[in-house]
């Protein structure tokens, strides 16, 4: 599963890409006006996070009707090579999906919530669909089942769309969400930080090094 982070801070994405696992971000309008106050404009932020990350970082339009949509989308697109479009699963996204997918604009199909939008999404032509677990999951509808679904919906069938599993809240909708073999899964840096802790690995870490440093002389190191 490739691990994208769901976040517009560039210090969370510089210190995750230098794990060396990490394959690409997403951002979103809340996540970006998080970081509002910092004397950049919301392309300077995303023309550094592309500049960062060596893969697709998603940017999302803001206009609910086609044509903006798509005027928004060649906007953004100009920011960097490897920006990918959000669009709203709403049938304006659905029609600019298709209309920008054949100029080879690439897109990342946000908000979806049921496995009948994440084929409408395929269908359209989206590289990327995105189910939000974690926002099912608040309204208590079983995110995971979902995304399950939707992977079997899409599976099923010849399209190149990668299910991007999204809205993930804890080290285990990123575990579940491998198990099911989703294709991506974005995280915050919260959880991408949580996934390597383990204290069987601390505790055998000190071991190893305390029992080295007891024994040094003897070993002649
Ligand atoms: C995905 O692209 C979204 O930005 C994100 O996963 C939303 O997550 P949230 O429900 O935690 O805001």
């Amino acid at each position: 599963m490739k691990f994208f982070l769901d976040t517009a801070n560039f210090d969370e994405i510089k210190e995750a890409n230098s794990w060396g696992v990490l394959d690409g971000v997403t951002t979103n309008p809340t996540l970006l006006s998080k970081e509002a106050g910092q004397g950049k404009d919301y392309k300077q932020m995303l023309k550094d996070i592309c500049a960062e990350v060596d893969g697709p970082v998603s940017a999302e339009v803001v206009s609910t009707e086609k044509d903006g949509m798509i005027a928004e989308a060649h906007d953004l697109v100009n920011i960097a090579d490897n920006i990918y479009v959000k669009f709203p699963c709403i049938p304006a996204g659905l029609a600019a999906t298709k209309a920008v997918r054949a100029e080879g604009i690439r897109v990342n199909m946000t908000l979806v919530f049921s496995p009948a939008q994440a084929l409408l999404a395929a269908k359209a032509g989206a590289n990327f669909i995105s189910p939000f677990l974690g926002r099912l999951d608040d309204v208590a509808t079983g995110g995971m089942e979902i995304l399950e679904q939707c992977i079997e919906v899409v599976k099923n069938y010849d399209f190149d769309s990668e299910i991007l599993a999204s809205s993930l809240r804890g080290p285990m909708h990123v575990v579940e969400a491998a198990r099911l073999g989703s294709d991506i899964g974005t995280m915050p840096y919260d959880v991408f930080t949580k996934l390597v802790k383990h204290p069987l690995t601390d505790i055998g870490l000190q071991r190893f090094i305390e029992d080295w440093n007891k024994a040094k002389e003897a070993l002649g190191a």
